[in-house]
């Protein structure tokens, strides 16, 4: 199952990945994150190791390289990928937990970042699952990954919303594109949540926008805590309400006819 994790910049994505890599690990699951945000480069630190990976995109000769074979069919030569095959500096591992990294926009006057959307949507398409393999995918903010294809190969899309109205703006804009390309298993999780008024409201509101809601994680000083110590969040209100929301979400996706 390879599961997208989206929504507006700072609502949470990063820390629901994190808080959803440590319970799939804890069931079992190998864990594979994808950081495919080319912005942000502190998710390393938030699933606990103390270096990034070397981006994917320096496998493929960085991102002038990738600019040209751009047009081409296939940007990655093979026409599968098993997350064994991904060479070691390019995965970092640890206890189960996986973390790739697509590339990250390191200078001004760098140019765009369509290349990282190529390859995270090429990589992501020929990546193989084997049945205990799960993989999360943290996105940039926003919806302009979508216009770079890169949900082509995802099975679910998880869509943090936090109370601010702009986050169910761009939740809408996310459900519809998603149902665009045939993503079926789109759901909101409700994030920092600070009480159960706003919950319903935010579940009204996304209802009105035809936005089913899987999980609520309530604001949590723990996890606000460990962002500034740096480190794992495994204790603490979401972490705990974190494993609904995983439930939920395999569940559902298994009632869905498999692709
Ligand atoms: N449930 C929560 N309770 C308290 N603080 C939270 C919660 N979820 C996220 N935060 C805090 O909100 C901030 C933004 O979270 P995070 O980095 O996960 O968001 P993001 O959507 O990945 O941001 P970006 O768009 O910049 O990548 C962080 O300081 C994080 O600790
Ligand atoms: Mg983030």
């Amino acid at each position: 199952m390879k599961i997208s994790v989206c929504g507006k910049g700072g609502s949470g994505k990063s820390t629901i990945v994190t808080l959803l890599a440590g319970e799939a690990l804890a069931r079992g699951y190998q864990v594979l994150v994808v950081d495919s945000d080319e912005s942000n480069s502190g998710l390393f630190r938030m699933l606990g190791f103390d270096q990034p990976p070397t981006p994917l995109m320096e496998l493929v000769g960085g991102k002038k390289s990738l600019k040209r074979k751009m047009g081409q069919p296939s940007v990655l030569a093979e026409a599968s990928i098993l997350i064994e095959d991904i060479p070691p500096p390019h995965l970092l591992k640890r206890d189960g937990l996986m973390l790739v990294s697509i590339g990250k926009i390191l200078q001004s006057l760098e140019g765009c970042a369509c290349p990282m959307g190529v390859l995270s949507r090429e990589f992501l398409k020929k990546l193989a699952l084997k049945a205990d393999e799960l993989v999360i995918v943290d996105m940039e903010a926003g919806v302009e990954h979508f216009g770079r294809g890169v949900e082509t190969s995802i099975d679910s899309v998880l869509i943090v919303v936090e109370p601010p109205f702009e986050s169910l703006e761009v939740a809408k804009k996310i459900h519809s594109l998603a149902a665009g390309i045939g993503i079926e298993n789109t759901w909101a999780v409700l994030n920092k949540v600070p009480s159960e008024e706003i919950a319903r409201k935010l579940e009204e509101e996304l209802k009105k926008r035809g936005i089913n809601v899987i999980g609520c994680i309530h604001l949590d000083p723990e996890v606000f805590k460990s962002s500034v110590e740096g480190g794992v969040v495994s204790k603490g209100r979401a972490a705990e309400e974190i494993r609904d929301v995983l439930d939920s979400m395999l569940s559902r996706a298994s009632q869905q006819p498999s692709s």
